[in-house]
């Protein structure tokens, strides 16, 4: 499977289903950093898509204000650049929650770290996720934001893997489409490493024969 940009931009934005060429940087040339392969989306690919994904959101909310509902921590940064992309006035909210033990794999129920700041009743919410792998954490948090009575409630994930497009959650904008590869990056990390990394990357085998999740 390759990595495709979301059904909002089908044919745009595709790269190889291994991205760049290993050890480096397929743009910059520069050595990437101990423990990635290489990189699957730039930098640039991420922010003309999230640029497309803000649009996106902006004709859809029209003369609304929203509320955006970032899930962390992985989805700081890619709510940090919608919030610069969108035109729509939009005031920004976190979300923390967590599993509760085994228990998110069987049941989707998760604990509440940190919680909304403010009502949610009536307002436009938008949520805004890194990657939706299983579904299991934005089912419940749907169902929880839900029974806020929002005026709107909607879902804005940059990264989805296959077992999420089974899932029954309806997630209106998707920035890209990933194959089941352990992605790390823009957010998402690997035992809290590599959260900062501009781009979206694979992990080396030694990372990998480190024990990384069979997922997400
Ligand atoms: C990731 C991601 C989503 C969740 C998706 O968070 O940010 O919130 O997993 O997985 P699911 O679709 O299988 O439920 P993670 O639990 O890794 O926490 P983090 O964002 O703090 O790294």
């Amino acid at each position: 499977m390759s990595v495709a940009a979301g059904t909002q931009a089908a044919s745009r934005d595709s790269v190889p289903r291994h991205g760049g060429p290993a050890g480096m940087h397929p743009v910059t040339g520069v050595p990437l950093p101990e423990g990635i392969d290489r990189v699957l989306l730039t930098e640039q690919q991420i922010q003309t898509r999230i640029g497309e994904l803000a649009a996106e959101i902006d004709a859809a909310h029209q003369g609304h204000e929203i509320v955006l509902v970032a899930v962390l921590k992985g989805a700081f940064m890619v709510v940090a650049d919608l919030v610069r992309a969108l035109r729509t006035q939009a005031s920004v909210e976190f979300m923390a929650v967590s599993s509760y033990g085994a228990a998110r794999s069987s049941s989707g129920v998760v604990r509440i770290i940190k919680d909304l700041d403010r009502d949610i009743s009536g307002r436009h919410v938008v949520i805004v996720e890194d990657i939706v792998d299983s579904g299991l954490t934005l089912s419940w948090l749907v169902r929880n934001l839900k029974a806020r009575r929002p005026a709107s409630l909607e879902i804005c994930t940059l990264l989805r893997k296959p077992e999420a497009v089974k899932a029954p959650i309806p997630v209106r904008w998707v920035g890209f489409e990933l194959g089941p590869e352990f992605v790390v990056g823009y957010g998402l990390d690997y035992a809290e490493h590599f959260r900062g990394l501009p781009y979206v990357g694979l992990l080396d085998d030694a990372a990998d024969s480190a024990g990384r999740p069979s997922s997400r």
